[in-house]
């Protein structure tokens, strides 16, 4: 049985901590949080384990194997390190950290250390997520044109990132694992109107590498709470909605078809219009966080990847540094340098021994300096519509 640890016992936390003994694989042994009154009350629910407010104390257990760290997003490089430090294996909340360059200090400390970094990504072990992929994949709904992202509710409002940041970070991890890779640029434009310094409302357009474009809408200031994508492709369209347990996935089987010249009439725009109606395939449910969990735990196990490790976040950060980018420099677009900065560092850490850390430092902030965002660069040239694969 592994012995697991909390950090951060707000809204998000305990769900981890119920789901960690839920898998069957571990035992909460310690919580940490500097609010003594949430500290309190979930050691009620877990009266064998530990508490403290000082991080360092629950670390220096050396029977701990593992912690969660579900604490606001400027914490999360901090606190992540620390318990990498420790030699404790870490499943951090999204985003991984709030720059790219401590993303990738974490990846290096975690593979010096030899332990398991995962991030929260929820999303990506979703089964109806990975139904809405499967789909795409399976070439159903054709070439992809774009897909389209809401994420709106009225609250929770975060006082330590933006709506970019919090929200959108889920939906940039959701496009990046259907399409199989990171987008390529973006341009996005956000207002505050709470917080002066964060924005609220945020609508961004992120352009994949074969031409897809994947729009998001995401605001905590919306008198609705939205969680769809609609994802079009010339064959057919689908509609994922997280909020329907029943129907969370309904494919359309619409499209325009236009004859060899493209009609001036009316009549001649309604007859290219297809319309074989709307169905609903049948999706086995899962619960995403327990499923996330159980992952995190059998990868300690086999000592092999998560699905969502620290380059699958630092590919997210990277995407919502360039969307950052782009909202401070109006709207411009701005490019996300993913591909190059992984295949750099992947040469990097082959070339230099981990163990000293000057060493490790440097070849970091190399990777950082050749390839951070530009945040003014021109709209590369893209073929229009992508393979059936999402590719
Ligand atoms: N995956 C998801 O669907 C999902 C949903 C909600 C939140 N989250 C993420 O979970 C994290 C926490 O969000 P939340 O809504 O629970 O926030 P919250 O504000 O409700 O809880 C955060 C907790 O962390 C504690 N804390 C702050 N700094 C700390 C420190 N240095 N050491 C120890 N404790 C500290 C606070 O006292 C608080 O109890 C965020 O990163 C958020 O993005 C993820």
């Amino acid at each position: 049985m592994l012995q697991t640890g909390l950090i951060g016992t707000g809204y998000w936390g305990p769900n981890i901590a119920k789901s960690f003994e839920l898998t069957g694989k571990a035992a909460m042994r310690w919580f940490c949080d500097v609010d003594t009154t949430r500290l309190n009350k979930i050691i009620e629910k877990y009266p064998h384990a530990n508490s403290t407010t000082e991080v360092d104390r629950m670390l220096e257990d050396p029977a701990l194997d593992a912690v969660a760290i579900s604490t606001p997003a400027v914490t999360h490089y901090e606190l992540t390190r620390k318990a990498l430090e420790a030699g404790k294996h870490v499943l951090v909340e999204k985003p991984i950290t709030l720059t790219s360059k401590d993303a990738l200090q974490l990846i290096a400390f975690a593979q010096d250390k030899h332990k398991i970094l995962m991030v929260g990504h929820v999303f990506e072990y979703n089964f109806t997520v990975r139904a809405l992929k499967n789909l795409i994949d399976s070439g159903e709904l054709g070439e992809i044109h774009y897909l389209n992202f809401e994420r709106t509710n009225l609250g929770p409002v975060r006082t330590d990132v933006n709506a970019l940041w919090d929200l959108a970070s889920h939906d940039v991890s959701i496009m990046c694992y259907i399409l199989d890779g990171s987008p390529m640029n973006v341009t996005a434009r956000g207002q505050a109107f709470l917080n002066s310094d964060l924005e609220d409302a945020v609508f961004a357009t992120f352009t994949f590498a074969n031409g897809v474009i994947a729009h998001v809408n995401a605001s905590w200031l919306n008198p609705r709470k939205v969680r769809e994508i609609t994802a079009v492709g010339s064959k057919k369209m689908a509609i994922w909605n997280d909020l329907d347990q029943q129907n969370p996935i309904q494919i359309y089987d619409k499209r325009v078809e236009w004859p060899s010249e493209i009609p001036d009439t009316f009549h001649g725009y309604k007859t290219a219009v297809v319309n074989g109606g709307v169905y609903i395939p049948h999706i086995q449910h899962n619960q995403p966080l327990l499923a996330e969990c159980e992952h995190f735990f059998k990868c300690i196990e086999q000592e092999c990847q998560p699905q969502t490790n620290g380059y699958s976040g630092l590919r997210v950060v990277l995407a919502l540094e360039a969307a950052t980018a782009s909202m401070k420099n109006q709207s411009k677009i701005a490019t996300v340098k993913m591909r190059d900065m992984e295949a750099h560092l992947e040469s990097l850490i082959q070339q230099h021994p981990m163990g000293d850390k000057e060493i490790l430092q440097q070849f970091v902030e190399n990777v950082h300096e050749h390839l951070s965002v530009d945040p003014t660069p021109s709209m590369e040239p893209s073929s229009k519509g992508a393979s059936a694969g999402g590719k």
